[in-house]
Parts: C-alpha cells; structure tokens; sequence
C-alpha cells in the first residue's frame, strides 16, 4: 500500500482530453467544471432541483433536502415520481422510442437488441405478472439471475409497480440467498434454469431450490428458461417466466411513488460477519445516477455504452441500467465471461457493436494485460472515445496499459470512485473538463463535499493521507440498512456524529493541485477483483466447518486481483494437516458465501498471534501473507513462538 503511495505520489504525467473530446463535453472546460460545482455546493437545492427538472415527477417535490433528522436525510420531500417511467415511458415520444435501449450479447454468442418501445412493452407485461403473483407495492423481491435481458426486465418491473427488489450476484451460494432472503423476508424470488459461464452451466435454479428448504416468507418463484437444463419445479411455487407473461397485458401504469419509497435494497460487505441490506430510495437516487452518466460517461444520442459488470453489484444497478437508461442511452449488457470462448472476447464486442463508451474494472485490465498486447490489437477499437474503471485503486502501469492498447492513446480514462453506499460516483474526473492523472480518481462530483481527516476529525493538509469523509448529504446516498437504523448510524455517522460526517472506509489524501486519490480500506474489508469481502464474513464461513478451531483471514496484494485472500487456520485437535483438508476448506467457504471467497492461501497453525488482551493480530498476519519482514511492534505479542511458526507455514 505504502509503495502505491509513493508511486503516484511521483506521478507527475498528466493526460489532457482530445481537444475534438473536449470542444464536444457536456462540461468542457475546467472553468465550467469549477462554476458549477461551486454552485451545486454554495445552493444545493437550486443545483439539485434544476437537474431533477430535467427528469418527469407526476408531482413536483415542496422541499428538495430536509436534514432535520439527520442522518436520516430525505430529497425531493412531497415529489412522486417512478424510475422505470423516466427510464422508459419518457422517450417514448420522443426520436429514442425505436433507438435500442439494450443490446444484449450472450455468451455463446446469441443476440437480443430491446428498444426503448420493447422494453418498455416486456416491462408493464413482467409487471402486470408480478402482480398475478400478488407482489405489491413494498413486498420485497429477490433477484437471483444470470446476465440475461430479463434481468433488467424484472428491476424496471419491481420499479414501476413500487416493489422493492434485491439482486443476489449469481456467484453467491444458497446459504447466502437464504441469509438475504430472511434478512428482508422475500416473498418472490426471480431466477433462472441457468446461465451460461464460460462454456458451463451455472446452475441457478437448484441454489435457489437449496435455498428455499427453510424460507418459509417466499410464496413464488419465477423462472426465465436460458439454458434448458433440468431444474425441478414445485407445484404451486414455481412458474415459468414464459408461462406466467403469456397471457397477461403489456399495459401498466407507472405507480406514482413517492420520492422516498425504497427503489431496492443491495446487500454488501462490512466489517462484521453479516452483510449490510443498503438500502436506495427512488428520487434522489434517480437524480444521482442520471447526472453522473451524464457528465461523468459525457453520453452524447449516438453513443453506444457498455459496462462490463454484472448487474448483481452495485455498478450494474447504477450504470447499465437506471442511470443509463434514464438519460435514453443504448447500454450494452454481456452475459459471460470476459475469456470465452477466448481472451479476445471483450474487444470482439467492442468491435461487433461499435461500443463509443467503455466501463471496467482494474482487475480485468491487468487481466487482459497479462493475456497479451495481440488479442485487443486484432481489432478495430477505433469507436471507442472514453474508458472508465470503478472498483478498486488503479495501479499506473494498468492505466498506462488500458490508455494505450485499448484508447490508443486517443480516449481520457475516468477512475471513478464511490460505493454501494453512495449509489453513484463520487470522485472523479470530468473527462473533457480536466486532465487525469494515473492512479489518481480526481475531483468531487457535483454536490459532493469530501475530506481528509484524522481519527480525532482534524482536516489534514493537501498531500497527507487520512480518513475520506463526506461532510454533505447527497441525493443519491443510502437512507439506512434495512431494517436496522442503530446499524446505519454506527456504521457511517458515529464516528464523527458531532460533524455529522459520513465516514467512508476509505483511506485516502488529496494531492496539491485538489486531485483526491484513493488508497483502500481501513477496516477489516478486502476488495478481490473489485468486489468487496468481509475478512469477518470468511473467518465465520471458515469456522462453521467441523475441521476448523479457529481462523483469521487477511487480504494480501495479488497482481490481477488487486487483493487475495489469505487464511490462517488452526484445525481441530483429530484434524489432518495436509492439501484435502484445504480443499474442503474452500469447498465449504465457496458453498458458504460464493467461489468469489475462497481463499488463496490457506495457512495451517497451531495458534494464531494474540495480543496479551486476546486481540488477533491483523496487521502481523498481513505482513505474512504479503511475505513481508514484520515491521510492527511484537512486544505486546503473547507467544513469541507462534510468529515463528507462522512464517514456517506455507501457503
Ligand atoms: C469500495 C466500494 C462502486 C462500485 C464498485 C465497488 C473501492 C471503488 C474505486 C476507485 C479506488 C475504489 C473503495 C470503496 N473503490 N472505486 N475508483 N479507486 N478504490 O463498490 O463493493 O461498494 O466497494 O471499492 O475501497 O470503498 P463496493
């Protein structure tokens, strides 16, 4: 971490946008960016009212940002509005009604295109079947799905009818359907028979079933046919998605919501062993991913965009659907794996679909960088006119990479920070307004009001690291964890409840010339690939094995993943120490949590190294992993002994 820092602290390169890029930009000048930000910070409420102006509300909002009760915060107070209508009844009278909305590619190469008429068409049906099966306004609603069009059919249906659904990334296992499933008592699940992974069939259908053997608030089960694999159906529980939308109409109105009713719940990790239901409302959420795609993804009519996520995270639900969608742009939607069926895969789309607008995550860019220069170069990448990462700190060399063999030195890349919990970008550069900067994720958006701080909440001076807070609300932030505000406080407002700060997680320092640059998590979080893990969440997982006595579990650097896992273990007294046992061990946190959590490293000891007070001690186990000479002081360590045989265990 410390080295990163010193690498970009170096970093003096500077890559100014094309001039043609910039002439074009929605904010095109670094004198524009500054007006407007000083605006959206010196009257929020004009700044935000205006851009919630350019959206539809069937009833104009009283008051765009009451605070009285913060942290519990409201935007657009009084306005009722519906995102699948902004989405998609809003451009239907306009040139975008038979402009696609989805273009859709499967992995094996199939091809779905959706306009914004036919979406619209298949989302008042999948809504008027949802509400065949009684789900109603405020029922919860799981989404267990492959990457397939019907995926973003069921949110926009959820979304018009005033349903809240809650996607579960189609890695996870069952145990972590049925832990989401019980957390907000689901009483439909949306799935699929499968879903196609690099030639194979995820097999979606029998985890949902698994799942289902103890959740007793779940009354339907629908299921979208993609792979055509035996799945087994219960009688008056499950329903075929065909059958269910076969005779229903394909006119629905948009419920009229009110701007704060919950749009979804997206669960996430923490620092402890259960995840965090994030909940998002409908106005200020709405009003946020808008914007940023606007600005941030600088979405011109003729713009094809694609971003590669998968819509079970949080970058999916922002920026291929409602933010995208919402400003009436053609979002591309991928079903399968970036290698299959070879390392060419991405850039044959990019190529095929004439994609202008290009979104990914570090960890495929140093993927695709260790595959070879020759599979991107094959192709015309020439359509391509802006990059964007998101997920977790960009290293230099991948910038420099994903700059020249992918934007042939031709498209800004924005590095965009935010979270879960923010609902959408946060820091970031203004691609036509501003230069950027490897490794560096740039300014506040809009109406964003970050700082560095130190524990005792003292702002520190340009180029220290410290503490990313957020001293404003924004429209776009959580409102609370569902079903539990004591969790929603302690978690993000406690710690600087006298400022009322909202505390990231996230170490950071702004450089001199304002650009903020992001350095990882202060907790006891890792991001594997982009995606965030709880080190709590694995140890419990490990710890319910019979094998296991005890566990702790750290993130190490790793060259494609941005961080590993590594597992320290004590077994059982009768256990055997030897390669079965480490297999099952990630057989069972995969069956616990989901492939994405099995360790890297598995690390067998007789004990691990505890402070005299019973503490494990993290940061010594961190310098292990990373095989790293121990820096920390070891005088309070209880067992001298026990850091020596730890460094004797092998991975
Ligand atoms: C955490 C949030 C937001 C979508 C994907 C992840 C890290 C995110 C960046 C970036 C450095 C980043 C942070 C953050 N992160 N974007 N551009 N540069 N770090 O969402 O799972 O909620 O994780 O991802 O550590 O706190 P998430």
């Amino acid at each position: 971490m410390s080295q990163q820092i010193d690498h970009v602290l170096e970093e003096t390169r500077l890559f100014d946008p094309p001039a043609a890029f910039a002439a074009g930009a929605s904010v095109a000048s670094r004198e524009a960016y500054d007006a407007l930000y000083k605006k959206s910070v010196e009257d929020p409420d004009a700044f935000w009212a205006d851009v919630a102006s350019e959206l539809h509300w069937f009833k104009k909002w009283d008051r765009v940002c009451n605070k009285d009760n913060a942290p519990f915060v409201k935007w657009f107070e009084g306005g009722t509005t519906n995102v699948a209508y902004n989405c998609l009844d809003r451009h239907l009278t306009t040139a975008r009604k038979n402009k696609a909305a989805i273009i859709w590619e499967g992995e094996p190469g199939d091809q779905v295109i959706l306009t914004y008429q036919e979406l619209h068409r298949r989302v008042c049906q999948a809504a008027n079947g949802l509400k065949k099966l009684g789900v109603k306004k405020g029922d919860r609603v799981a989404i267990y799905m492959p990457m397939v069009p019907e995926l973003a059919i069921a949110m926009l249906a959820c979304a018009r009818i005033g349903a809240i659904h809650s996607i579960i990334f189609g890695g996870f296992s069952a145990t972590a359907i049925r832990d989401r499933v019980h957390d907000s008592d689901v009483s439909c699940i949306i799935t699929a028979d499968g879903g196609w992974r690099r030639g194979s069939v995820v097999p979606l259908k029998a985890a949902v079933d698994e799942a289902l053997e103890n959740c007793p608030t779940v009354k339907n089960v629908l299921v979208v046919e993609r792979t055509k694999n035996d799945v087994s159906m219960e009688e008056g529980r499950d329903h075929w998605w065909h059958d269910v939308m076969a005779d229903v109409s394909d006119e629905c109105p948009a419920e009229e919501l009110d701007a704060e009713d919950p749009l979804y719940i997206l669960y996430t990790s923490g620092s402890t062993g259960k995840p965090k239901g994030i909940l998002h409302t409908t106005g200020g959420y709405m009003v946020g991913t808008y914007l940023t795609s606007k600005h941030v993804f600088d979405l011109k009519e003729e713009d094809t965009y694609w971003c590669t996520a998968d819509i079970g995270w949080v970058t999916g639900h922002s920026y291929i659907v409602y933010g995208i969608l919402a400003n009436g742009a053609t979002s591309v939607m991928y079903e399968g794996a970036p290698n299959h069926p070879g390392p060419d895969r991405f850039w044959q789309i990019v190529d095929k679909y004439k994609v202008n607008v290009f979104y990914t995550a570090p960890t495929a860019i140093r993927a695709f960088a260790k595959w070879g220069d020759e599979h991107p170069a094959k192709y015309d990448l020439s359509s391509l006119r802006l990059l964007g990462t998101v997920g977790e700190p960009i290293n230099p060399e991948a910038w420099i990479w994903y700059h020249e063999k992918i934007g042939r030195k031709n498209c800004p890349i924005v590095d965009t920070w935010w979270q879960t919990e923010t609902g959408c970008i946060m820091i970031t550069t203004l691609p036509g307004a501003m230069p950027a900067k490897p490794g560096s994720a740039g300014v506040p958006f809009f109406g964003v009001q970050p700082a560095i701080v130190t524990e005792e909440g003292e702002e520190v001076d340009a180029g220290h690291s410290g503490l990313l807070v957020v001293k404003e609300p924004w429209p776009s932030m959580l409102r609370t964890l569902y079903g539990d505000d004591e969790r929603f406080k302690e978690v993000y407002f406690e710690k600087f409840a006298k400022q009322g700060w909202y505390l990231t997680g996230d170490g950071a320092f702004c450089a001199k010339d304002g650009y903020y640059m992001i350095i990882g998590r202060l907790d006891d979080v890792i991001n594997v690939s982009g995606h965030r893990l709880g080190t709590m969440e694995i140890e419990s997982a490990l710890v319910s094995s019979e094998l296991v006595a005890e566990a702790a579990v750290v993130g190490f650097p790793h060259d494609v993943k941005g961080q590993g896992i590594c597992a320290f273990v004590s077994l059982r007294g009768d256990a055997e120490v030897d390669d079965e046992a480490k297999e099952k061990l990630r057989a069972h946190v995969a069956h616990e949590i989901g492939a994405i959590a099995k360790p890297d490293q598995i690390r067998f000891t007789d004990a691990l190294p505890k402070t005299r007070s019973g503490k494990i001690m993290r940061r010594l186990l961190r310098d292990i992993a990373a095989g790293n000479e121990t820096t920390q002081d070891t005088t309070t360590l209880e067992d001298f002994n026990v850091l020596a045989k730890l460094r004797e265990s092998e991975a």
